[in-house]
């Protein structure tokens, strides 16, 4: 099912996290819809192969080496995307690290930091950069990737459940920040979503799809399922709705 907002087309998107999973669907949708997009994640490789994809269709796509858990990687990547497309209108922070899911009394401290330093402390220099490019163009609009599990919490993942709580809080305070400054700021709160980190987190394929019949929808998601609300957020047609974790979760929340 295709869903493209007209509004979208020539404007310039960075997505991070867009080598896989929901990323690489948000940025072939953007690609889809007439955007220029940038991809930026570690694996050079596989944003290449994407931004390939992207291009035969007739869109314009940069490949970003980039670490979000290394401020200066992060800036130079939104610096490379405006000198590229000549602006930034929007961004899609969507690079993501589960963890290891165990008890809290047994992470490693080091495990506990690396989600946080990749999940929160890379949205927020994302935002950080994004944001001052914005200002100087007069606007844009940003969907940070939070998870079901910035509104709930699951046993096991302590260091993930937190990093996406934060994820939230950073998204309602940016949003309340720079309303005013034609910056409009939300999440998207996804349930179990088919990509390689579900199945590396469920233990398998089999394991994912055992676990989600039990939701209303009795399946995950697919990662075009979270790149359809992120191009709606993306564009004008969500122009009054800024600060929102919209979740989108096959109903599992409201059981
Ligand atoms: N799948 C789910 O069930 C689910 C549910 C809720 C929320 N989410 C969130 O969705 C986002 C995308 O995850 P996914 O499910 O699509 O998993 P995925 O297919 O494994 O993709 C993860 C993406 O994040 C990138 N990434 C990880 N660490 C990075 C780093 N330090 N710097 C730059 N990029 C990095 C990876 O790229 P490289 O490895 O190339 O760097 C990859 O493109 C994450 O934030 C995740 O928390 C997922």
């Amino acid at each position: 099912m295709a869903y493209f907002p007209d509004d979208l087309a020539g404007r310039t998107y960075l997505v991070t996290g867009a080598s896989s999973g929901i990323g690489a669907a948000t940025a072939r949708a953007l690609g889809r819809a007439g955007a220029n997009v940038a991809l930026a994640a570690r694996r050079r490789a596989a944003s290449a192969t994407l931004a390939g994809e992207i291009e035969a269709a007739g869109g314009k796509a940069l490949v970003v080496a980039m670490d979000v858990g290394i401020e200066s990687e992060v800036q130079a990547a939104v610096a490379a995307t405006v000198a590229c497309f000549g602006r930034l209108d929007g961004a899609f922070n969507n690079a993501g690290l589960l963890g290891v899911a165990t008890s809290l009394h047994e992470i490693e401290t080091a495990d506990f930091d690396a989600v946080l330093r990749t999940n929160v402390s890379g949205v927020f220099w994302s935002m950080k950069y994004e944001i001052a490019a914005m200002l100087a163009t007069g606007g844009g609009v940003i969907v940070n990737n939070a998870s079901l599990v910035a509104q709930v919490a699951f046993p096991g993942l302590s260091a993930y459940t937190a990093s996406k709580h934060a994820v939230l809080g950073l998204t309602r305070t940016a949003a309340l920040e720079y309303f005013k400054q034609g910056i409009r700021i939300n999440a998207v709160c996804p349930g179990p979503v088919e990509t390689p980190m579900a199945v590396q987190g469920f233990g398998s394929l089999e394991n994912l799809q055992a676990a989600t019949l039990a939701f209303p929808a009795g399946r995950p998601g697919q990662p075009e399922e979270i790149a359809r609300p992120v191009l709606f957020l993306l564009s004008e047609a969500a122009s009054y709705i800024s600060g929102q974790g919209l979740t989108i979760d096959g109903g599992y929340t409201v059981q």
